[in-house]
């Protein structure tokens, strides 16, 4: 019997120098805490958290995600400032921002409406479009960290064209989590018509 598969959509980012250097330079300031940095090659915007799926599911979403692609346009993102989320007196996660053009908008509106159609959960959350750099396991000093993070300066890390989104499994390690694609599909190239 095939298994279920923990699933997301999201849109790989793949870091220019700017953006590693940033990394680093978290890294450093936040040397003594304990936080489980994410490793480069997992860098992503998710689009939407699915959580575990049946085959017979993943089948019917390749298939609405093909036409969702299909039906929206390729855009720019620009990844620039940076935040933490969760409680104040427990931050959980550090991230870098990422703006919401019209296009993202419509995509993730898109997907949200098709996932729901295919009897996957609603998502509650508002959808906040950010870069996850590290997650937050312990702080030993906790006002140091979100007076830094508060006081940080807003700087453009990158623009990222993105031309596809990925339906992806995540694997789940001690080491870390493991995001295999599953699939890539492609967002319309075509000219708007006039
Ligand atoms: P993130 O987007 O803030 O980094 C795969 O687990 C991805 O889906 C992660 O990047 C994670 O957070 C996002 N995600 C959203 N909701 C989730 C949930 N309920 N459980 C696990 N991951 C979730």
């Amino acid at each position: 019997m095939k298994q279920d598969n923990r699933t997301f959509i999201g849109i790989k980012i793949t870091p220019g120098e700017t953006l590693l250097e940033q990394l680093q330079e978290f890294k450093n300031l936040f040397i003594d805490e304990n936080i489980k940095w994410v490793p480069p090659d997992n860098f992503h915007l998710t689009l939407r958290f699915l959580g575990e799926t049946s085959p017979e599911k993943l089948q019917a979403l390749e298939t609405k995600l093909e036409q969702i692609a299909k039906n929206c346009r390729c855009f720019e993102i620009i990844i620039s400032g940076s935040g933490i989320f969760g409680k104040k007196n427990k931050p959980r996660v550090i991230f870098l921002g990422i703006n919401f053009p019209e296009e993202l908008k419509r995509l993730a509106e898109e997907i949200e409406k098709g996932v729901v159609g295919l009897g996957f959960h609603n998502e509650l959350k508002p959808f906040r479009p950010h870069l996850t750099l590290g997650r937050i396991k312990q702080l030993n000093s906790r006002n140091r960290f979100i007076q830094i993070m508060s006081d940080y300066p807003q700087t453009n890390y990158q623009t990222v064209r993105v031309s596809e989104f990925v339906l992806y499994q995540s694997i789940l390690y001690p080491t870390g989590p493991k995001y295999k694609p599953i699939k890539s599909f492609s967002l319309n190239t075509a000219d708007p018509v006039a």
